[in-house]
């Protein structure tokens, strides 16, 4: 009887024992790359992963994001590693709070979740420089994303403090971390196998050696830097033909599992640009098609949450700086609610569970309030509210007077007379000239505006301030090289002549708290021009809200001491998410720094937000009313015909031709129907190689499609090959695109990457093109 009740003990011990290591997730296990499928101890695995970034949420809203994502049928979550907020000021590391992505990963283990880890060192992700530290920009020739010794020194000490703070949660020792990334879709950025391998390495010393490492890249382009040893994914977005993107893949590593490392639940926005959604049905049922194959995949974003503070980034060109909102059009919404997708995805996920499995139920969501509109402000105008100037003859960037955020005043005073235009070379990114204090315009990098014509002669002994605001560093292509402020020089041209106007104090406003808090408010009327703002207002309980600041101009507001993100006029975004969990039981805070100045200081909290108000005048398509191109009399430089497929498509003409004005002229498709589309174009040199974009503009499309989507023609030329020019279903063929190059080139050809898409609508079968000097007729 003892005998019997001493082995029941030790049986129902073992049994606990085996509870509590499987509970605090001590249990070590293994994660391979299989023949044609994962495996996670050793069973086939389909990684069904959930994007999420860590500091797009905030802290004590993690768990819940991350129930979130369970319920909705995803095993794993997947995140980049954001070195320029680990990594603020060099050589200071920061891995506590918000930023503690070790504590991410354990709580996902916690409730059963796998983990991604993607560090970089690029990230893109549309964050300020793609997640690299600014301050690699205060070396004048750094050549970032390559074998640059002082960058790639850089790069291993943030690699090492990352596998500090990862390693050990590698499956393989007890954690949930099952897969590594190295880099970020390189091959969109160049061809460069050494640095790729570099990082490989580097990757490996920091600790991560126990699981597979991958590199993900475009199916257009993944080709240019894999690495023999390295898991090869690919990135695509809903709509995409699932077979067509895997093709190439399959015939190189016909063993391979597959897995699409960024599926595009949805996409973006920039300021000033139209509110993106992508269709819901689409998107499911590409994950079905996933599914069926047994093709693993990452939802980019299932969850986009909120590029809080100053860490929006931009696109290039044509420079367009991103809102905070990154609500992405993703299944889990900004605030963390389930949307109509969100359930779509979570019944077809539903249905791929082993027979018997059932799905938990989503978290509850926190609760959303709505806060009387706060009106009553203390002001403290910005050039009243200086800090100590710095000294220097010629202009400089930012970075050269070590900021990194934020807005940079330039002020000189005239030393003798100047009139004509001001020229601003560069301005980085949105500036407002002052004489005196009196404002005499505003410049828009956006929108390439870098000359100021004076109104009136300026007299000697004038003071002239040019305030700069930075919007994000570029984090696509070569243009992350993005020092911010005036990056060259400021000049008068009057005629012929130019003078560089030198010797100037310049200002760092730099978007800290602590910096915006040390004002002298006083109380009082709002100011006509830059200026920071303060008010307090009381809640009895706190929630979720979403900031109207609508009549507002543009700028940034801190709730209790929390950046929560930059707000424009323009829209689309108008509300900025407060996340509940920064408000208190009675009084809280609230600056705003406006730098253009309120039509009216209001301040309601809402609760639904609004990210798709475009205030903007701008026209979002390119034929003015009645406007038709007329191509009778020209030239016909080169005749064609497309052939259906994916991928890029070359032409060479028989003669190269000089020419600045290039238009595309559709005359047929392969569908039958009138929709033409492109996903990217490229003009080819004199060498057969493509010519820069940077100054290109659309001069005029035919017909673009807006209603159901942002399908105009400068999709063309914005580097991302899910997004394209397509014209809409109701205007017959022919199609025509006209490019103003900027600049005048010897032109060999062109190339064509036609939309990726499932049913391929709107390839182009037959087609002429004309290459001019001067613009067409219309
Ligand atoms: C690419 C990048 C991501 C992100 C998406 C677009 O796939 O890898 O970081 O920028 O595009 O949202
Ligand atoms: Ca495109």
């Amino acid at each position: 009887m003892k005998k019997l009740q001493i082995k029941v003990f030790t049986a129902l011990f073992a049994v606990m024992a085996l509870f509590l290591a499987s509970c605090s997730g001590t249990q070590k296990g293994t994660f391979e790359v299989g023949k044609g499928t994962f495996l996670l101890n050793g069973k086939p695995f389909v990684v069904k992963a959930a994007e999420v970034h860590y500091p797009r949420i905030p802290q004590p809203y993690w768990e819940q994001r991350i129930l979130s994502c369970k319920a909705l049928g995803m095993n794993t979550l997947c995140l980049y590693v954001f070195w320029n907020l680990h990594e603020q000021q060099e050589g200071q590391f920061d891995f506590t709070g918000n930023n503690d992505l070790a504590a991410f990963c354990r709580l996902a283990q916690k409730h059963g979740m796998y983990v991604i880890v993607r560090p970089g060192p690029y990230v893109c992700a549309e964050w300020e420089m793609g997640g690299l530290p600014w301050w690699l920009l205060k070396k004048e020739d750094v050549q970032l994303r390559s074998q640059d010794p002082y960058y790639m020194e850089r790069v291993k000490i943030f690699m090492n403090e990352v596998g500090k703070q990862l390693a050990d949660l590698q499956i393989t020792r007890g954690g949930n971390i099952i897969m590594v990334q190295v880099e970020n879709e390189f091959g969109s950025y160049g061809i460069d196998k050494p640095y790729v391998s570099a990082i490989r390495d580097i990757v490996k010393e920091a600790g991560f050696t126990d699981v597979p490492l991958f590199q993900c890249d475009w199916s257009s382009n993944f080709t240019n830097n894999a690495l023999d040893d390295l898991l090869w994914t690919v990135n695509f977005g809903t709509g995409a033909n699932i077979d067509e993107q895997f093709k190439k893949l399959k015939e190189l590593r016909p063993e391979t599992p597959l897995m699409c490392s960024e599926f595009w639940s949805g996409w973006f926005d920039h300021w000033g640009r139209k509110h993106e959604t992508r269709d819901a049905a689409t998107m499911v049922s590409g994950i079905k098609d996933m599914l069926d194959r047994n093709i693993s995949f990452s939802l980019y974003m299932t969850h986009g949450g909120t590029t809080f503070g100053w860490w929006g980034g931009a696109n290039n060109p044509s420079y367009s700086a991103m809102c905070s909102s990154y609500d992405y059009d993703a299944p889990i919404s900004e605030a963390g609610w389930t949307t109509p997708k969100y359930f779509q995805l979570r019944d077809l996920l539903q249905r791929y569970l082993p027979a018997g499995e059932k799905l938990p139920e989503p978290p509850v969501p926190f609760p959303v309030i709505e806060i009387h509109a706060i009106t009553d402000w203390s002001v403290a105008p910005l050039f009243e509210n200086l800090p100590e100037a710095k000294e220097t003859e010629d202009i400089k960037p930012m970075e050269y007077f070590d900021q990194g955020w934020g807005t940079i005043l330039y002020s000189t005073v005239l030393k003798e007379n100047i009139s004509g235009v001001l020229h601003i070379d560069e301005v980085h990114d949105w500036a407002q000239v002052f004489a005196d204090g009196k404002l005499l315009g505003r410049l828009d990098r956006r929108k390439g505006e870098f000359e100021l014509k004076l109104p009136s002669t300026l007299k000697k002994g004038t003071r002239l301030d040019i305030l700069v605001e930075a919007m994000g560093r570029v984090n696509f292509d070569k243009s992350i090289h993005d020092r911010k402020g005036i990056t060259n020089k400021v000049e008068v041209i009057s005629g012929k002549k130019s003078t560089e106007l030198k010797g100037w104090n310049v200002y760092n406003l730099p978007p800290f708290y602590e910096f915006v808090s040390a004002k002298d408010y006083k109380k009082g009327e709002p100011v006509d021009g830059p200026a920071y703002y303060r008010a307090t207002f009381n809640l009895e309980k706190t929630g979720d809200t979403f900031f109207n600041m609508n009549t507002w101009g543009k700028g940034m507001v801190w709730v209790n001491g929390h950046a929560l993100g930059r707000f424009w006029e323009i829209g689309p975004q108008q509300t900025l998410y407060m996340p509940g969990c920064w408000l208190k039981e009675g009084e809280n805070e609230i600056i705003v720094l406006d730098l253009k100045g309120p039509s009216e200081t209001s301040i309601p909290g809402l609760k639904e937000p609004i990210l798709d108000m475009l205030r903007e005048n701008a026209p979002e398509t390119h034929r003015e009313n009645g406007q038709n191109l007329n191509l009778s009399g020209e030239t016909v430089v080169h005749k064609g015909t497309f052939t259906q497929s994916n991928g890029w498509q070359n032409v060479k003409f028989a003669n190269t031709v000089n020419g600045r004005y290039f238009c595309l002229n559709a005359i047929s498709n392969y569908d039958g129907n009138n929709i033409a589309s492109i996903a990217e174009l490229d003009v080819l040199d004199k060498n057969g190689k493509p010519v820069s974009r940077e100054k290109w503009k659309i001069v005029y499309a035919d017909s673009e499609e807006t209603r159901s989507g942002n399908r105009t023609a400068d999709k063309v030329y914005d580097l991302q090959e899910s997004t394209f020019w397509q014209t809409v279903d109701n205007t017959s063929f022919p199609h025509q695109i006209v490019i103003d190059l900027g600049d005048t080139y010897e032109v060999s050809g062109f190339r064509m990457l036609p939309r990726a898409e499932k049913e391929v609508p709107g390839v182009i079968k037959d087609y002429t093109v004309y290459v001019k000097g001067t613009n067409f007729k219309y």
